[in-house]
């Protein structure tokens, strides 16, 4: 059986990955910043996940306006990284974890989600960002299992069904029959609006809110439309949507472990956020 140990939320703004390029983790404007990673650091190294699932979204590299799956589920060997035209170094590639994307394909789609597979597909800044926060040796002990969730073309899909994606995804892990130890990560965010009248919009309260809910009361975030997140959020902001499925992956008691927010990185709220996924209490027979 996979055992799900927890998952973290991260942001991915791009500019992370040149300040990482330039050593500047340090500096005065990006150490906030960096440093709510230390604890992140130090519970992976105790915790030692195998694979990865990580929900973000494709900026544009695999999927463009023309062909946007509103979920898509890698089932590849190996991810590869192009230049996205960020500056950045491009990243090394990624390990899959083939025969887990397959039963997690299989269980999606008994689920009733129409997801799209794809044998082939690059992983852009929204992964490789996060890897290269959570492993900075760039020396990424695990394997991954990316899903995309379309945060870009409306009609996106809404925030209850991203966290039953999650849910789904979370049931999959725990019928799989090798033994493995399963780290959930969910990408982007919080708020923020790249462009138009409310460029640079960032809204603590409502970010603050999310974060405090997102452990024991997701059902809550549920309940916004995606015009209210966009409201709320930013047209960017809805990247939220990969947090809700990273939630409902942990099908155990969710608690907080470790939180950081700090405004802005570049237009951005950055957060980081770790949980751990304790198996239920057995109920005990009467
Ligand atoms: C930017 C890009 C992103 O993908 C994101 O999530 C946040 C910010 C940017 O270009 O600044
Ligand atoms: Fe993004």
């Amino acid at each position: 059986m996979a055992r799900i140990i927890g998952g973290i939320g991260t942001t991915h703004v791009p500019s992370i990955g040149k300040a990482i390029a330039d050593g500047k983790q340090n500096d005065p404007y990006w150490k906030p910043f960096f440093s709510g990673f230390d604890y992140v650091h130090q519970w992976l190294a105790r915790e030692q996940p195998d694979t990865v699932v990580v929900f973000s979204n494709d900026h544009g590299l695999n999927f463009f306006l023309d062909k946007l799956p509103t979920f898509a589920v890698g089932a590849a060997c190996e991810y590869r990284n192009e230049d996205e035209g960020w500056g950045i170094p491009v990243s090394r590639p990624v390990p899959g974890d083939p025969a887990l994307s397959w039963h997690l394909i299989n269980r999606l789609v008994g689920d009733g989600f129409d997801i799209t597979m794809c044998q082939d597909m690059l992983i852009d800044h929204a992964v490789t960002i996060p890897l290269s926060l959570m492993w900075p040796d760039f020396n990424w002990p695990v394997r991954i299992v990316p899903i995309s969730i379309n945060t870009v073309q409306h009609p996106l899909p809404s925030m209850a069904r991203c966290l039953e994606l999650g849910r789904s995804v979370g049931r999959a892990l725990v019928s799989y029959s090798e033994d493995k130890k399963v780290l959930i990560v969910g990408t982007g965010g919080l708020s923020h609006q790249l462009d138009g009248k409310r460029a640079g919009f960032i809204n603590k309260a409502f970010d603050t809110h999310c974060m405090d809910r997102l452990a024991h009361d997701p059902e809550a975030l549920a309940q916004y439309s995606i015009l209210q997140l966009v409201e709320l959020a930013g047209a960017q902001g809805v990247e939220f949507l990969n947090w809700m499925a990273m939630r409902g992956a942990m099908p155990g008691e969710v608690g907080e472990l470790h939180r950081n927010y700090h405004i802005p990185i570049s237009n951005t709220a950055a957060a980081t956020l770790v949980f751990e996924n304790r198996p239920r209490a057995q109920r005990k027979a009467a």
